[in-house]
């Protein structure tokens, strides 16, 4: 049955599902009809806001018939089994980032969506901002040639505060890594998205600024199939906060800094002029050129109505769920890189990773420090 406005129900409203649910009315093609959270409180507030039945259970709000599509808003263990229950009731899902803490489970929620024949996606709005589109448009179109060198350098600060505001945060129980994990999804996918998926990497990840047990520092190097190598960096110990992408290319280069784009294109093909050029200085010569950027701020309503959009009329999804494996990968590779001391192949091994993660989990202490506080971050109100 054709519908004009998606019946959405929100699992989890701590500090990003709260969020969505303020938001929702932004979005002509969503209702909020309903909220879960375990937290009762959480629950009451929200209930009590929206004028929406509550729910503590996922599994009860998905049987409810109150909704058409879920997003998934709780900490990241719980995407994959709260996005398969919806599938297999064939409920429509928005997942909040990173799809899933391991890439079996992502590879489980993916087969679970297929199966569906249900429209998954996932929160990774940045995808929707104008300057992240034209570069990916520049890229695809070949602008830049094959691409040679990649690079994403992301740091970014958080407090111990930030880090005692909730029991799961910062744990390998909890939330099964750190700023991987939490912070660098999107840019993870960004990288992913813009430069491809590498087929090896070299990384390591360190604690080094907070009182947490997993990392607060990850860096990697990658080599892609046609031989072409990235570097990665991600933290949350540094201030003033920096974010850059960058893909060279034989024609040219994309550069993200912030939310600015800058392209340069190159005379001559490098490859050309490498081998051709008889003077001994000579450079392939590269302009910079202006670039109007599209419309897009990169907000979660644009992937929530791309969502909605995607239900009612099928339109093309911004931010597919499957693409959302492409971040597990590199960060569960490059922590699987870090505690063995060896160089990684992608796709990573499930059951190379499973284990390890299972080890690392034993090792979890309970935090003795937890505030409680659910406040998303203001950058993304
Ligand atoms: N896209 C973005 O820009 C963005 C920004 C912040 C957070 N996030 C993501 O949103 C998710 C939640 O993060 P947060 O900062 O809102 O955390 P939070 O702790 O503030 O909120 C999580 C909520 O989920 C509830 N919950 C826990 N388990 C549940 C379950 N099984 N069923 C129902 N409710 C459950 C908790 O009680 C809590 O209210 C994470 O995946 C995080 O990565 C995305």
């Amino acid at each position: 049955m054709a519908i004009d406005k998606v019946r959405i129900g929100v699992i989890g409203v701590g500090g990003m599902g709260s969020g969505h649910c303020a938001r929702m009315h932004e979005v002509a093609e969503a209702q909020l009809t309903c909220v879960c959270d375990t937290d009762p409180e959480a629950a009451r507030a929200a209930s009590e806001k929206y004028k929406v039945p509550a729910y503590a259970r996922a599994g009860d709000l998905l049987r409810s018939r109150l909704v058409d599509a879920v997003i998934i808003a709780t900490p990241h263990y719980f995407h994959p089994p709260i996005a398969i229950e919806a599938f297999k009731r064939r409920i429509h899902v928005l997942s909040e980032k990173p799809i899933g803490v391991t890439v079996s489970a992502a590879d489980r929620m993916i087969a679970a969506a297929e199966a569906s024949g249900c429209v998954f996606s996932v929160m990774y709005q940045m995808r929707a901002s104008g300057h992240a589109q034209l570069a990916r448009r520049i890229i695809a179109e070949g602008k830049i040639g094959e691409i040679y060198r990649t690079s994403m350098v992301v740091g970014w600060y958080r407090s111990q505060a930030y880090y005692n505001s909730g029991g799961w945060r910062a744990t390998w129980t909890g939330e099964g890594g750190g700023v991987l994990i939490n912070q660098a999804p999107h840019f993870l996918d960004l990288y992913a998205w813009l430069g491809g998926m590498p087929v090896r990497l070299r990384g390591e990840t360190r604690t080094r600024l907070h009182d947490i047990e997993v990392e607060d520092e990850a860096f990697a190097t990658l080599e892609y199939a046609n031989g072409a190598h990235g570097y990665l960096y991600a933290s949350t110990t540094e201030s003033p906060g920096y974010e850059q992408i960058e893909i060279c290319g034989d024609l040219g280069k994309v550069l993200l800094q912030g939310s600015s784009i800058r392209v340069w294109v190159n005379k001559q093909p490098v490859s050309e002029h490498a081998r051709n050029a008889s003077e001994m200085w000579g450079s392939p010569g590269s302009e910079e050129i202006a670039v109007a950027v599209p419309e897009g701020s990169g907000s979660h309503q644009e992937i929530t109505r791309n969502f909605c959009k995607a239900i009612i009329k099928g339109e093309p999804l911004i931010a597919p769920g499957a693409e959302g494996l492409w971040a597990v990968e590199l960060i569960n590779g490059l922590i699987l890189s870090s505690k063995t001391g060896k160089e990684v192949s992608l796709p990573v091994d499930r059951v190379r990773y499973d284990r390890l993660l299972a080890r690392l989990k034993r090792s979890s202490r309970e935090k003795t420090v937890v505030t409680g506080v659910r406040e998303t971050d203001p950058q993304h109100q």
